[in-house]
């Protein structure tokens, strides 16, 4: 019988492969709405309809619709109207990064899901995850909440437009890394290490070679010497140079060891199952403090060349310092509280999984060919530079996008594909995809550093902090990528947050034969500010202080600067302080709060909170440019290096420009994250996206405002003081001249009408956050509820409030994430065991409460129009808020996250029986 369906009303009549999931399937014949998140069925996003029904179409084999019709969501709009569903998350802004967004359409906008499953959204979304929003936003756009505003002309600023993108998201047709078809396309697949730590002695490759449709095996025989680090910052220097493209000798279970290219990706996993390799196994070490002993196995030996601190103790590199006398600090107190605390490894799980294409185009300008690098990265730039100089290519012969990028969270701030798919397409002179699976995502991505800190705190009995001694050991895992700048950044705003007179720490960044470590939201201020926040509160209980009020007595205040061990960053200013209104916040959420009434009967009932702090992006310069320009009708273009994956800067750049413009939104068309649009953009990491994106976005629209209007006095004869910009119009002395007539008397004069805008991302002011919790625990079963979520956020001037909110809301689900289950577990040879959402639990729609949002009304002094960052920080409090309210609860003090239920059910059961033991 021969095959054919309907895919949203075509015809298809090509046979799939044998065991062809439906998922592959459509996007082989164009349909890209279909994402891949897990191809395991955890996820939702490849839902789409069969004969009406939803199903997850990486499970579904594409011969089972054989007749069917199949729907996706690029056939959900009917006679050009979206679909009620559409335009309900239109409205909401029921997305982020909006890679989950078409499988939760096509779940929501199915026959079957009634009113009944609208008033039960916990269950009848369990199949769908979203790692960006929260789900709030979600939740809103399906009772048909209407967020999104149109602001006049001019008044962009602190309303909140929806997404530039928006449409696009809804319909399916966004366009995200691997959404593109490129003609004569190779895949590239890699055998990964199955030791923590050993040498490649032999690899033979040629029954791989032998294999149908493979191209090419590539070893470390072909790899460049050069060594560097897959993490990306502005000064490469700020890394060590540990890592080889392929390497002869292996530090993690799951290190890529070989690349099979091969016409199809089936050929190519067949060719990885053919290499055979010979390893001489080494000594290997998963606990950094053993790590640390002398006669561990020293896993990278090459010392300051590679820029590693000690790497006979395996310490990739360390901080110690000293404030006045910690010592006689501590003999000053009244009350010392001392404790040890842990955080845990968990993964970004970014809904689309890292990978590149990278291929071969002409060069509009020179006419010469070179190499485009289409890539899920946060960092083109910067990844454009690394290639650059790891093949010893001139900058104008390669080219990055990032197209629409599936979420980041800092795990894309990291080139962990586009080196060796470029390997591969220079020496075949082919397109090269490199993808990676969910379970590589695991295995070979990276992960947030788990911590260990030992912080000590010492108080007068008024409250007055006296003393804070940390110490802290950071496991960076096999590579120091974004190892030793993590380490630093945990102990700068966390340790310069509280006045002390005396302050110490020694902080290490150390190796272990783990998967690697990485940037992850907060770069490490969530696990110190977990040990710092929960000790406060432990210090507030010991001098019978509220824990509020000894907050209160130590914070810094405004016109301070945070002075740490390691003394101060002198660009590093607070200038604008919300960080009172923060703790406001949680005084009023206490002073009116019932939500203890909605704990079940005989729950144990507590409440907690927590506050950090965060600098508006990354210390050492951090370089952002744009470019704006009037179009001929009257519109504008603008162009900005900086990349979008979900935190929402293209909204506020847009936003930005619209303001200073005089104008709506919708006349400013933003083309972002390609190398050859702007001279350089450092990246989206560091909460820099609209603090220094959007400085220097800021800056080139007022100066093309000014451009136009100067040109327009000298073109109307009108005194410049009396033009102003309209939405569509220079007007002036009662008559408007339209935009599209400028452009039309510059061009005739030659005259372009353009403007660059650049900023170095310094000085940098001081963002705030502080959550609380109430919180219900069973004493007999262990089970925790979340009675109510409160956070309070100081983001300055908030450009677009609907969007801040849902970066504060994603951040608290994430956080909640880690505090109560999240974590790579790895067996005892390193080995990643929790390698698909199967094992490694997301929150999903059930586990994510409604939080309180609440920003504080500060003008920052700094930043764009008074703006400060929000998308990191939201994070950082909300495991030592719930530590808090747990302690509160329970009587007992959690030190290790995360709080799983067996655990705590445990310690009530061991607490029930004796003295009380930290966790
Ligand atoms: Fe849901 Fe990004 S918006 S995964």
């Amino acid at each position: 019988m021969s095959f054919s369906l309907h895919v949203n009303g075509e015809p298809s009549d090509v046979e799939p492969r044998p065991g062809q999931c439906l998922r592959t399937y459509l996007r082989e014949r164009g349909w890209f709405g279909v994402k891949k998140g897990c191809d395991a069925g955890d996820c939702g996003a490849c839902t789409v309809h069969v004969d009406g029904e939803p199903v997850h179409s990486c499970l579904y084999p594409a011969l089972r619709a054989r007749g069917r019709a199949v729907t996706t969501v690029e056939g959900l709009a009917a006679d050009g109207e979206l679909h009620p569903v559409q335009q309900k998350f239109l409205d909401a802004q029921g997305f982020q990064c909006g890679f989950c967004t078409a499988g939760l359409l096509m779940t929501t906008a199915a026959a079957a899901f009634d009113a009944e499953k609208l008033a039960d959204l916990p269950r009848a979304l369990k199949g769908n995850l979203c790692r960006c929003t929260g789900y709030r936003a979600i939740e809103d756009a399906l009772h048909g909440v209407r967020h999104t505003e149109r602001p006049r002309p001019g008044q962009a600023v602190g309303r909140s437009p929806g997404a530039p993108a928006g449409p696009q998201v809804v319909t399916g047709t966004a366009r995200y890394t691997f959404d593109v078809a490129v003609e004569g396309l190779l895949h590239m697949k890699l055998l990964r290490s199955p030791h923590p730590h050993a040498r490649i002695t032999a690899i033979d490759t040629s029954a791989a070679l032998r294999v149908p449709g493979v191209v090419a095996v590539f070893t470390h025989h072909d790899a460049p010497d050069t060594r560097y680090s897959s993490a990306r910052h502005e000064h490469p220097t700020e890394d060590p140079d540990d890592t080889r493209v392929l390497d002869d000798v292996v530090r993690f279970v799951g290190q890529r060891v070989a690349a099979v290219v091969a016409e199809s990706e089936a050929a190519a996993e067949e060719g990885c199952r053919r290499i055979a390799v010979t390893y001489r196994e080494l000594p290997y070490v998963l606990d950094p403090e053993l790590a640390m002993l002398p006669g561990a196995p020293v896993l990278h030996p090459r010392g300051p060349e590679a820029r590693i601190a000690r790497p006979e103790r395996n310490v990739c590199g360390e901080a110690h310092g000293e404030l006045g006398d910690v010592e006689a600090g501590f003999a000053a107190a009244d009350a010392v509280y001392e404790e040890t605390f842990r955080t845990q490894r968990v993964q970004h799980a970014s809904l689309e999984t890292h990978g590149c294409v990278a291929y071969f185009e002409e060069n509009a300008d020179t006419g010469q060919e070179r190499l485009v690098v289409r890539s899920s990265t946060q960092v083109p730039f910067l990844t454009r530079r690394a290639l650059c100089a790891l093949y010893d290519l001139p900058a104008e012969r390669v080219r990055v996008v990032a197209g629409r990028v599936g979420g980041g969270f800092g795990g894309k701030q990291e080139m962990l594909t586009e080196d060796i798919a470029v390997l591969a397409a220079l020496r075949l002179h082919r397109p090269v995809k490199l993808e990676f699976t969910r379970a590589e995502q695991f295995h070979g991505a990276t992960t947030r550093h788990p911590f260990t800190v030992t912080v000590k705190l010492g108080a007068r009995r008024d409250g007055t902090l006296t003393a804070v001694r940390f110490r802290v050991v950071a496991d960076t895992g096999a590579y120091g990528n974004h190892g030793p700048a993590v380490m630093f950044h945990s102990i700068g705003e966390s340790m310069g947050v509280y006045r002390a007179p005396h302050k110490k720490v020694d902080a290490y960044s150390v190796y272990t034969n783990a998967v690697p470590a990485g940037a992850f939201r907060g770069y490490g201020l969530g696990q110190v500010t977990f040990a710092l926040e929960s000790a406060m509160d432990e210090l507030a209980r010991r001098l019978g202080l509220d824990p509020l009020v000894l907050r209160e007595k130590n914070v810094i205040g405004p016109g301070e600067h945070l002075r740490g061990p390691l003394g101060e960053e002198e660009d590093l200013h607070i200038a604008s302080y919300g960080l009172d209104q923060c703790l406001q916040v949680v005084r009023d959420a206490l002073a009116d709060d019932t939500s203890a009434e909605l704990a079940p009967e005989g729950w144990l009932v507590g409440q907690g909170f927590a506050l950090a702090a965060i600098a508006c992006g990354p210390p050492g310069g951090h370089h952002a440019d744009a470019t704006a320009a009037l179009l001929a009708d009257g519109g504008y273009d603008l162009a900005v290096g900086t990349a979008e994956f979900g935190n929402g800067t293209t909204t506020v750049h847009r936003q930005i420009a619209a303001g200073a413009l005089g104008t709506t939104v919708d006349r400013i068309t933003v083309r972002q994250s390609d190398t050859d649009l702007v001279r350089h953009d450092t990246g989206a990491f560091g909460s820099a996206g609209t603090v220094v994106a959007g400085k220097a976005v800021l800056r080139a629209a007022e100066a093309l405002a000014e451009r136009i209007l100067s040109f327009a006095a000298e073109h109307t004869r009108t005194p410049r003081g009396r033009l102003r910009l309209a939405a569509e119009a220079v007007e002036g002395d009662g008559r408007a001249v339209p935009l599209k007539e400028v452009f039309a008397a510059a061009k005739a004069r030659g005259v372009e009408l353009r403007a660059d805008g650049h900023f170095g991302g310094s000085p940098r002011s001081v963002a705030f956050n502080s959550q609380w919790f109430r919180i219900a625990v069973d004493p007999d079963g262990g089970e925790i509820r979340i009675l109510r979520s409160v956070h309070g956020a100081d983001a300055g001037k908030v450009m677009n409030p609907l969007q801040c909110r849902g970066q504060v809301e994603g951040g608290v689900a994430q956080a909640l994430g880690a505090t109560l289950f999240e974590q790579v577990l790895l067996d005892d040879r390193g080995e990643v065991t929790t390698a698909a959402f199967r094992r490694y639990r997301l929150p999903a729609y059930a586990d994510v409460p409604r939080t309180e949002v609440h920003f504080s009304e500060t003008t920052d002094a700094i930043g764009p129009l008074g703006a400060k960052s929000m998308s990191e920080s939201p994070f950082n409090p909300v495991p030592p808020a719930f530590a808090n309210a747990l302690r509160d609860a329970t009587g007992i003090r959690f030190t290790e996250t995360p709080f799983l239920r067996d655990k705590v059910w445990q310690a009530l059961e061991e607490h029930r029986g004796g003295p009380e033991q930290p966790r």
